[in-house]
């Protein structure tokens, strides 16, 4: 029996009111596409991430992996362009990449935590030196932790680089008391169904951050519908990249009360630490936690492991009916697509291989009991040991 359901939050109460609202509206209005909800839903997240947003700085897109590829054109990236990203990511963010033609250029992560670290980017740079043409760094907030982004926004200011957020696993992530996502020039959400914010399907959002060219939003706007001008003409490069008006109801509906389901999610990891903490420290595993000056908003709480206990770990879960996860086995330089790349060079990332290789998430959602994370707790324990 599974304790814990982490596919999606679609058996919820309240989330099939949700949802059921959100079609009698669609098929009641006739509007299924680029509509009210899409507009309505740009705005509601523009003020829900505050910081003097606006409409005019949110694009509903169909997913996160378009937001990123978008977030990249209106930055200028080009075919051929160097991008920094972490390769310890979810591969989505490095095949936005690809899509455009440009290159990842890995780095490692920080020392202690899963997330881009500052000063292997400053030494990429320094590498580099003016030979490759880099554009951009990719900021991803993995977990929902935060990167050390008054770093990253200084180092890119000095380098003349666009920054820009991956903020897919992090909606809910503060960073000095504010929602993450304003810091970069531009930001990419995913409302994919396991995320903090889910839709029933696919969705994304594109942000513009505060110091962004507003004007930026028309092109990205164009360029989520083919690059049609208002009179159906093509003016310039587009996809399609529509979010749909059913999920846009859908989502308003769901960020009324984002808040708490992130309150909740921050007291579940709570409750996990209060359960393990100390026996973790025995053990020197490292627990997930709020930094100096951002909140965690738990989108996983991964823990690193001895690796010849993993595989373990997963099957004693499968057999007791508790979904361990590993996120992720593979970093994406270790992809076989990438390594046979003709322009892969031999990557040197200990910290982020050595992730790769340790990290288990242990089952969160809004909706998980006490007495289950207790549960998952003491069957942690009995087959990790208690030394
Ligand atoms: C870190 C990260 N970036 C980008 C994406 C891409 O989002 P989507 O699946 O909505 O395209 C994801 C989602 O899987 C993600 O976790």
């Amino acid at each position: 029996m599974t304790l814990v359901d982490l596919s999606s939050e679609s058996g919820e109460a309240h989330y099939r009111q949700v949802v059921a609202a959100a079609v009698e509206r669609v098929v009641g209005s006739g509007q299924t596409i680029l509509a009210e909800g899409v507009r309505g839903f740009e705005q509601g997240f523009a003020a829900w991430l505050g910081r003097g947003l606006s409409a005019d700085h949110c694009l509903g897109v169909a997913n996160g992996t378009e937001a990123l590829e978008l977030a990249m054109r209106c930055a200028g990236v080009q075919p051929g362009d160097g991008v920094i990203v972490p390769s310890f990511t979810a591969y989505a963010t490095v095949a936005a990449i690809l899509r455009i033609g440009a290159n990842p250029l890995f780095v490692d992560v920080e020392p202690d935590r899963p997330v881009l670290c500052p000063r292997e980017v400053e030494r990429l740079l320094a590498d580099s030196g003016n030979s490759a043409r880099i554009r951009a760094v990719i900021a991803v907030h993995l977990y929902g932790e935060a990167c050390d982004l008054r770093a990253l926004r200084e180092l890119c200011d000095r380098n003349a680089l666009a920054l820009i957020e991956d903020c897919a696993q992090a909606t809910g992530t503060l960073y000095e008391s504010d929602p993450i996502g304003t810091w970069g020039d531009f930001a990419a959400f995913s409302f994919y169904p396991t995320k903090n914010l889910a839709a029933l399907g696919d969705g994304g959002m594109l942000v513009l951050g505060r110091r962004a060219d507003p004007s930026l939003l028309a092109i990205a706007r164009r360029m989520r519908l083919y690059g049609w001008d208002q009179q159906r003409e093509a003016v310039q490069f587009g996809i399609n990249s529509r979010l749909d008006e059913v999920q846009a109801w859908i989502l308003s509906g769901k960020l009324s009360d984002l808040d708490e389901r992130i309150q909740a999610r921050r007291r579940i990891a709570n409750h996990y630490r209060e359960l393990l903490g100390s026996w973790a420290s025995r053990m020197g595993i490292h627990l997930p936690k709020d930094g100096v000056n951002w909140s965690h908003s738990y989108h996983l709480f991964v823990i690193k492991v001895d690796p010849a206990k993993r595989q373990d770990i997963l099957s004693r879960g499968a057999a007791d009916g508790i979904p361990y996860a590993v996120h992720y086995p593979l970093a994406c330089h270790q992809h076989a697509y990438i390594a046979k790349r003709p322009e892969a060079p031999q990557y040197h990332l200990p910290r982020t291989e050595n992730l790769a290789a340790s990290v288990v998430s242990l089952p969160l959602n809004p909706y998980l009991k006490e007495e289950d994370v207790m549960l998952i707790s003491a069957h942690l324990r009995s087959i990790l040991g208690d030394t």
